[in-house]
């Protein structure tokens, strides 16, 4: 059976990029980006209502990496690792069938500069690699271009589509999954 248990968090780095876990000190820049209708708007959950409910998610992730349920990276410039500007991770883990779900999102000031393309590829190469998974999968709205274009880009092909899956904020929405299999 899959893992998702390490003896300290895995930071990761890129050309660009420092993956690191959360801290406390993120809560501001993380209710920035979970309260920006633009970055939240095909993602289906609670927005943030204040700074206390961000500090909560902060220490769920922890917790849930401690647990070994999830692995969730903030993404900090190299240049300036203490500010966030995004995150990206395996939010969910279907350890049986060694999947897990990948997610992500980043401050709309680094739009379009290829900085999810870069953790991507690293978050990718250590799933397989190192957590063992054998497929990848994510969960977009179909109205969701970008994230729709980035998985095509670096591998993922449409697995799925569901009908009025999700119930949010008073309507069923549908989604489609994406999924990488790694056939190495
Ligand atoms: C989706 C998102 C993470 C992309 O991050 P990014 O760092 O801007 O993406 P990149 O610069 O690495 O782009 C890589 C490729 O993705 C595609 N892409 C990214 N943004 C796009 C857009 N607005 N429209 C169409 N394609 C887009 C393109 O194919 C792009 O390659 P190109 O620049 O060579 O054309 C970002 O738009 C975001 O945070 N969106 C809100 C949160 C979200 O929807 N998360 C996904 C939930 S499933």
């Amino acid at each position: 059976m899959l893992k998702l248990q390490f003896t300290s968090f895995p930071t990761l780095e890129t050309e660009r990029l420092i993956l690191r876990a959360h801290t406390n000190a993120d809560a501001k820049a993380l209710f920035a980006l979970r309260s920006n209708e633009t970055v939240m708007k095909y993602i289906y959950r609670e927005r943030p209502k204040d700074i206390f409910d961000v500090q909560t998610l902060i220490t769920t992730l922890n917790k849930g990496f401690e647990n070994g349920d999830n692995l969730v990276w903030a993404i900090a410039l190299k240049n300036n690792p203490s500010e966030m500007i995004g995150e990206i991770g395996y939010y969910r883990t279907d350890f049986a069938n060694h999947r897990a779900e990948i997610g992500y999102m980043l401050n709309p000031d680094y739009w379009r500069k290829g900085i999810i393309s870069e953790a991507l590829i690293k978050a990718i190469a250590f799933g397989f690699k190192n957590i063992n998974l054998h497929s990848i999968c994510a969960d977009v709205s179909p109205e969701n271009n970008a994230s729709r274009q980035i998985l095509l880009k670096h591998g993922f092909e449409k697995e799925a589509y569901f009908k009025e899956r999700y119930y949010f904020q008073g309507k069923f929405l549908d989604s489609e999954i994406y999924s990488f299999v790694n056939l190495s």
